[in-house]
Parts: structure tokens; sequence; C-alpha cells
């Protein structure tokens, strides 16, 4: 058949088969499909959609396309937990070491931060000497012995997924509910774990909008993984506001570290506890979900949930004094303090807005090649349902030149001030 036929059929709604989908994918990867084809499928695929069936053929096809980790020489239950991505949002430094301290095992890949969302492995690599390029050997000795790595995803995971998600970016062809989960799911499955617990985020700096069309996106990745003989739970969160106070990349490993010893942001605390207690039953640990939040409770007030994080960042080859003591993290040279020009309550606070700013000091990349500062970024001093007076500070830019004054009124117009009192909003939407 030719590809051109494919696209028709797509453009008029029919279902693929999975030799066409197999035929796409190869002749993709291999380069006899060149992309303006490839693109003329996504955009039909963006309007037409796709059956489930043709989502989890696409799905395994994605995954197959390079290597597939095998974890069965790693004990237990393997979990691995993805966030959909959003701003401040350092989960997965509180979640890894905090379940690891329960007793699961977590080997997981990460990715680095594009646009004005970060990565993990950009924020592990703001501790002096932390290594995210470990052996594959290596990476699994450590799981078994440790319960839990956190490195890099490897150079040949889904290489269809590279080309095909590069290709999306610049043909409008990214915000597809199927493209999305199938992106995400392929390189899941292919790491490997029987457990995957998804934080799908909606509002203004996520890629869905809504939380009904985050509950579909979640929905789907949860068929996809179901189709593939994983265990797959979700939590619908909010990602209307950044989640915590900080933004950039030490700045957010300090408040992981804060967090693991208990005193973090309570928006924070509630994902963690949340997609932990989930986490938890999942990887047959705890039955319900109050065992399983009151042993995430006592690993964090007995400090081994801390612990564990300062032995994974030793393991890995980091500094883990910098761990007992955040202030030895990188610290930005200069601050400006950002106030509030009349009082009232912080109704909203620009997610997206943030991160864009963020990423304009340095803490993010603009181009897959841009070099990222690890010191600088920004801690919001209010959050939504805070009450403030004109002159109040309502966040502290750490930078290295000092933001001009263009940045600098688009930084106090991220934060919405309204007149009457709100309530602090809600953060979990739903549970899947
Ligand atoms: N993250 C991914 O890995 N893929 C997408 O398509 C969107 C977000």
């Amino acid at each position: 058949m030719r590809f051109v036929d494919i696209i028709n059929k797509k453009k008029y709604g029919g279902q693929l088969s999975e030799e066409e989908i197999a035929g796409w994918i190869d002749g993709y990867v291999s380069g006899e499909i060149p992309d303006y084809q490839v693109s003329a499928l996504l955009m039909a695929i963006l309007f037409q959609g796709m059956t489930q069936e043709e989502i989890l053929q696409l799905t395994m096809k994605m995954m197959h396309s390079g290597d597939v980790v095998d974890l069965s020489s790693i004990e237990g239950i393997k979990v691995d937990k993805h966030s959909t991505g959003g701003v401040g949002d350092k989960t997965t430094l509180v979640l890894g070491p905090l379940t690891a301290a329960c007793g699961v095992k977590m080997a997981k890949m990460s990715g680095r931060g594009l646009g004005f969302t970060g990565g993990t492995i950009d924020k592990l690599e703001s501790i002096r000497g932390f290594r995210t390029d470990l052996p594959r050997d290596a990476f699994i000795r450590q799981v078994n012995e440790i319960g839990i790595a956190v490195i890099g995803q490897s150079g040949n995971l889904v290489p269809a997924d590279k080309k095909l998600y590069a290709l999306r970016d610049v043909t409008g062809t990214v915000d597809s509910i199927p493209l999305i989960a199938s992106s995400i799911m392929s390189k899941k499955l292919a790491a490997g774990s029987d457990v995957i617990v998804l934080d799908v985020k909606y509002g203004s700096g996520a890629f869905m909008k809504t939380p009904e069309e985050a509950v579909q996106l979640a929905q789907t990745m949860i068929d996809i993984g179901t189709g593939a003989g994983r265990k797959v739970r979700a939590v619908i969160s909010s990602m209307e506001a950044p989640l915590g106070r900080a933004v950039g990349n030490a700045l957010e490993v300090r408040e992981a570290v804060e967090t693991l010893a208990g005193r973090g942001p309570s928006d924070l605390k509630e994902l963690c506890m949340t997609a932990g207690a989930l986490i938890l039953q999942e990887a047959g640990i705890c039955r319900d979900t109050q065992e399983a939040r009151q042993m995430l409770k006592e690993k964090t007030e007995d400090g081994s949930a801390l612990e564990k994080l300062a032995q994974m960042v030793r393991a890995q080859g980091g500094d883990d004094e910098m761990i007992y003591d955040p202030a030895l993290l990188p610290q930005a040279p200069a601050q400006t303090v950002i106030t509030a020009e009349q009082s009232g309550w912080v109704t909203g606070i620009s997610a997206m807005q943030i991160g864009r700013l963020a990423m304009q000091l340095g803490a993010g990349r603009a181009r897959k090649d841009d070099v990222i500062l690890p010191d600088v970024g920004i801690v919001l001093q209010v959050k939504p349902g805070s009450r403030v007076k004109a002159g109040d500070p309502l966040c502290i830019a750490y930078h290295r030149e000092t933001p001009d004054v263009q940045w600098q009124k688009e930084c106090r117009e991220a934060f919405m001030i309204g007149q009457e009192a709100v309530k602090e909003p809600q953060l979990i939407y739903r549970i899947i």
C-alpha cells in the first residue's frame, strides 16, 4: 500500500490496520517515509482521532522501535511514576525516595526539561557530582541494593518517539490525546516497570487545559497499560499554578529536601501522599489508603525518606552533604524581590508565565541545546488564596543578571490579585 492511501484512509476517519501502523513506524524510523507525509498523517490523526485498538498497536510498535529494558533481575514489584509535566514539579525527587524508604523498587528513567516545564534530570544534576548516565548493570544493581535509581533515558529508548515528537513539535500536532498517550506510554512500557502511576496535569501550565481532558488522557493511558499487561493508576491534578513554591533546578532540590523532612509546601506534600499511597497499594506493600498514608508519614517523620535521597545521591556519585545541608547547593549571586502593587487576595498564579520567566533567567531551555543555570529561578512568596498588601513580596527571583523592567512587569502580572477572598484551590481533581 502507498503511504498516501494510509493518509487518505485516516483523513476520512478510517481505522488503520496493525500492518499499516507497523509500516508507518518502520518506514519512518528507517527514513523511507519522509517527514512531509508523516506530518499529513499526524494532522489527520489530530482531527479524526484513533480507536483504542489503533492507539494500543501504535504504542506497542513505537515501544519496540528501540531498546526494551529488562528489569526481571530486580527482585519484587518494580514501580515507575510519570508526570505529564509542569512548573515546579519536583514530585519525583520526593516520591521516589519516600516510597523506596517504604520498600518500593523504583527503577526510574527521567527526562530533561524543554520550554517552560522542568525535567528531573536537570534538577538532579544541580547536585555536585550526580551521575545520570549509569550503565544498565549499575542501574539494576543500585535498585536491588537501595531500592531506587534515577537516570536519564537511554539513547535508544523508543527512537520512533524521538523522531515523531520532534516532528509534532513543529507541525502543530502535539495536542492530540492518541499521540500524547502513545508517546508517553511507549516510553513507560519500554522502561520495564510492572506498576506505573501517572500524574496527569491540567491547567495553564499543562498540555490538557481542562480536568475533563486530563481524565480522558489518563483513561487512554490506563487502557494502553492494561492492554500491555501492566498495572496503571492515575492522579488528575491541577497545574494552574506552579506546584510548591520553588521553580528552578537547585531551588527545587532544596524544596524536595524540605518536603522529605516534613516541612514542604502543603500542595506538594498532598500530591506526594496521594500518589505515594497509590504506589504502595499497587506494589502490594499496603492494603489500603489509610495504611499507606500512615507509612508515608512515618518514613518522613523518622528521617528515613530523606536518608534514602542521600543514599541515592551517594550511590550515583553526588555530594550527599548538599542533601544534609541544602545551603551548599548552587546559589545564585543576586536576588530581586517582586512586590504587589495592590492589596487583595491572590486569585491565581499563571504556571505557564512563571515557567517561561524562570526559563528566561536560565532555569530552562528554549532550545534543546541551551545550557541550564542550576542556581537561578523563582521562589513564590504567596500561593493562590493568600492575602497580600501593596508592597508585600509576591516572589523572589534568583538570578545572575538582574532581570529587566519588562521581565519584572511580566512577573508581577503572573499573579492575579482580586478584591474578594478566595479559598486555596483544589489540587487533586480525581484518582483513577
Ligand atoms: N510528553 C511526552 O513524552 N509526549 C507527549 O506527546 C507529550 C508529553
